[in-house]
């Protein structure tokens, strides 16, 4: 039984592994084929926070899939009823695998331990591994290969910085990430990822040209994430020199993609020209986190599951 709370959680190998089936069951769906690999298995859906693209497209992974999912709302007091252990201890006898974005990483850490199914990080204040293993099976898709490419991001050292760098690094990608003073990943971040990863080819500037020359892909995030609205206002002005615009796409190479996790805040990390513009893959970016999911759910459930 595994989790994925993490890309701690999963090793460069496993990683191809889920992208290898990720490849194999999309086209298969493009082609009109949903291959129905887990018929009867359960997945339970807990969210803290709003959310559209990784509920719906958990949900209809496991459907396609052949199995169900249970989207578990308010009623089920998470984190009110009862204990952590009794709920989780109880949901885990149903379902198979369990998949939450919590307002702790703790929260998530802590279900995990004490459940005895697979437990899947939906987003947690420090990491939103699913989005990146779609992120990076997009580059993937439109390069061929991930090896020695350049991923820069601009923006805040968030939750999904430090998951796109752990996992940039994880499969032999150059990460150079541009954030304001103040907004950096953390010197405890940075030194969790080399020794994650000691190899990982990390750039840290407060430059966001110096981050984008060279990429062959741009990233960014919005700069008040959920839960931080009370900041917002303060965050735009010291954010205000970081939007992916015109300008700045303009000085990485003209093939390189435009990416984000959405939701964008228009006008605010990303223009309309730029998130609306020829270089922009977030809509497929987003459609890959149904796929993809669909190779983590298989991988972690189907029959090749590694049984450690
Ligand atoms: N990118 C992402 O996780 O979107 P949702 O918040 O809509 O799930
Ligand atoms: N950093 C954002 C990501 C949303 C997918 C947040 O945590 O709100």
């Amino acid at each position: 039984m595994r989790n994925l709370i993490t890309l701690a959680d999963v090793t460069r190998r496993e990683i191809e592994q889920i992208f290898s089936i990720t490849e194999d069951l999309k086209a298969k769906y493009e082609a009109g084929t949903r291959e129905p690999l887990l018929p009867g298995r359960v997945l339970a859906l807990l969210f803290e926070k709003p959310s559209l693209r990784t509920r719906v497209s958990f949900e209809a992974a496991m459907t396609h899939l052949g199995g169900n999912s249970l989207f578990l709302s308010d009623d089920v007091g998470f984190g009110k009823r009862e204990s952590l252990g009794d709920f989780g201890r109880v949901l885990s006898q149903y379902v198979d695998a369990i998949v939450v974005r919590a307002k702790q990483h703790e929260v998530v850490q802590r279900l995990a331990e004490l459940t005895s199914c697979s437990v899947i990080n939906g987003l947690t204040d420090r990491a939103h591994p699913c989005q990146v293993l779609a992120d990076l099976y997009t580059m993937r898709e439109i390069h061929g290969t991930l090896s020695g490419v350049k991923l820069a991001y601009v923006g805040d050292g968030n939750n999904m910085a430090r998951s796109l760098a752990l996992g940039c690094g994880k499969l032999g990608m150059v990460f150079a990430i541009a954030s304001p003073a103040g907004y950096e990943l953390s010197e405890a971040d940075r030194e969790w990822l080399s020794q994650q990863v000691p190899e990982a080819q990390l750039i840290f500037t407060q430059d966001p040209a110096e981050a984008v020359e060279g990429a062959a892909g741009v990233y960014t995030d919005v700069w008040a994430s959920m839960g931080q609205e009370a900041q917002r206002a303060q965050r735009c002005q010291d954010f205000a020199n970081y939007q992916v615009n015109a300008e700045l796409l303009a000085q990485a190479p003209g093939e390189a993609c435009f990416l984000h996790c959405l939701p964008a805040r228009r006008g605010e990390e990303v223009t309309d020209e730029v998130i609306d513009g020829p270089q922009s893959v977030v809509v497929p970016q987003a459609g890959n986190r149904m796929h993809v999911q669909k190779g983590i759910l298989a991988w972690l459930l189907g029959p090749q599951t590694n049984p450690e």
